[in-house]
């Protein structure tokens, strides 16, 4: 797939209107009640406290979902240009992601295939046409075959040719990409859901600008740090001080997009009627919050998108790959003053409140104060996900 030109980005709006959005996005909003006559709905729903705790538990989950199935790794955005390239290293296998000249993506082992040595360190996305390996200096084109080899008259029948980078099955869609991490799996990208890039595509993910990006590690389960984001139960009641009273206490639109979730949710006091006014920001109207299977959270706002790549470290060991997306850059002191204002603001909610709620948790849990958890019906999306999730684990 081609990187989106940045010349795109010129002449766009700064925000979304609902015509703006997908066929499917378009629908569920259209399903969406009026606050006074959203619907209460209870459930009786739990889960056992050691799938936080228990490292067999872990274990599975790292077998059979994230070496099984293809994982979001990052953004797009992070190599937009041809010719660049960007090393990762979260899911405890090196990774080195790379867009040739052609635009297509790729995926490597970061070792080069002489002694193993990473090629590119950092978290920073370099602009080069050739990958140096700095130990002897191999060198890689950005499609992973060996170009170079310095001195390479001192090596008898050196066969370069079985040389090239591994490469690793990875697909490109809705601005994310996607990567099989075993590659001796049998590539699974069942989680590249067509419904899925479309809703991606129309929110313009992929040729979106990165207004921030920070990284956090978390002493939580990468579920206890997901969990915050299926469900509005805490909104109103964690988020009190903060964003809390602008959402609204009631069941979200949740639809399954192969084993992704899509939730869309009225903000306070919605009314169907607020979609039917003119050039109105729909994102100051609605939230969507995305689950991407297995990890990754993608959550709207009216001027900019959060993405999280919430990546399993350990049983209670997490890295979050937090980028804030804007549709433009700022090109005034007051726009990136603006912007500024709201990454400061989401840092602290996300960081300070969410984050913050799934490491207290942790310690609880780990007191083995709880045999269960349970879940009410402003969770429900919460069991909805643990489904796909014990689905792939029970194969
Ligand atoms: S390890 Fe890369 S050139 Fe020697
Ligand atoms: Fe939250």
């Amino acid at each position: 797939m081609n990187a989106p030109s940045p010349a795109r980005l010129e002449g766009k709006p700064l925000f979304q209107t609902l015509d703006m959005l997908s066929a499917g996005q378009i629908a569920a909003i259209r399903r969406i009640p009026s606050h006074d006559h959203a619907p209460t709905v209870a459930i009786e729903a739990s889960r056992p406290a050691t799938i936080f705790t228990c490292q067999k538990r872990y274990d599975l989950e790292q077998a059979k979902v994230f070496r099984k199935s293809a994982v979001p790794v990052m953004l797009s955005a992070m190599i937009v240009e041809p010719g660049s390239a960007i090393a990762h290293d979260g899911y405890g296998v090196p990774l080195l992601l790379t867009r040739d000249r052609k635009g297509a993506a790729h995926a490597f082992l970061n070792a080069c295939q002489h002694k193993g040595s990473k090629l590119l360190e950092g978290c920073d996305a370099v602009k080069t046409s050739r990958l140096t390996c700095p130990y002897h200096a191999w060198t890689y084109g950005l499609d992973g075959t060996l170009a170079g080899v310095a001195r390479a008259e001192t090596f008898i029948n050196l066969d370069t040719s079985t040389r090239n980078l591994v490469e690793l099955p990875a697909r490109e869609g809705g601005g994310l990409i996607w990567v099989m991490l075993d590659r001796h799996a049998e590539p699974d990208f069942s989680g590249v859901d067509a419904r899925l890039v479309e809703d991606m595509d129309a929110f313009g993910i992929g040729d979106a600008h990165i207004y921030g990006r920070k990284t956090f590690h978390l002493k939580a389960n990468w579920k206890l740090v997901q969990e915050p984001f299926l469900e509005g139960y805490h909104v109103q009641r964690l988020h009190a001080r903060t964003v809390g009273p602008l959402f609204a206490d009631v069941p979200n639109v949740v639809d399954l997009l192969g084993p992704n979730i899509r939730q869309i949710s009225g903000k306070a006091q919605f009314n169907p009627t607020d979609l039917d006014i003119p050039g109105e920001n729909i994102h100051k109207t609605v939230t969507h919050a995305y689950l991407v299977f297995p990890n990754t959270v993608v959550v709207t706002s009216p001027y900019y998108i959060s993405v999280m790549v919430i990546i399993p470290n350990g049983v209670r060991e997490t890295t979050v790959d937090y980028y804030m997306l804007t549709r433009l850059q700022p090109d005034t002191p007051k726009g990136e003053e603006i912007y500024q204002r709201s990454y400061e603001m989401i840092l602290g909610v996300f960081g300070g409140e969410d984050f913050r709620a799934a490491e207290i948790s942790q310690v609880g849990l780990d007191s083995g104060a709880l045999e269960e958890v349970v879940y009410c019906g402003l969770e429900a999306t919460i069991p909805i996900y643990y489904e796909q999730l014990e689905k792939r684990l029970e194969a």
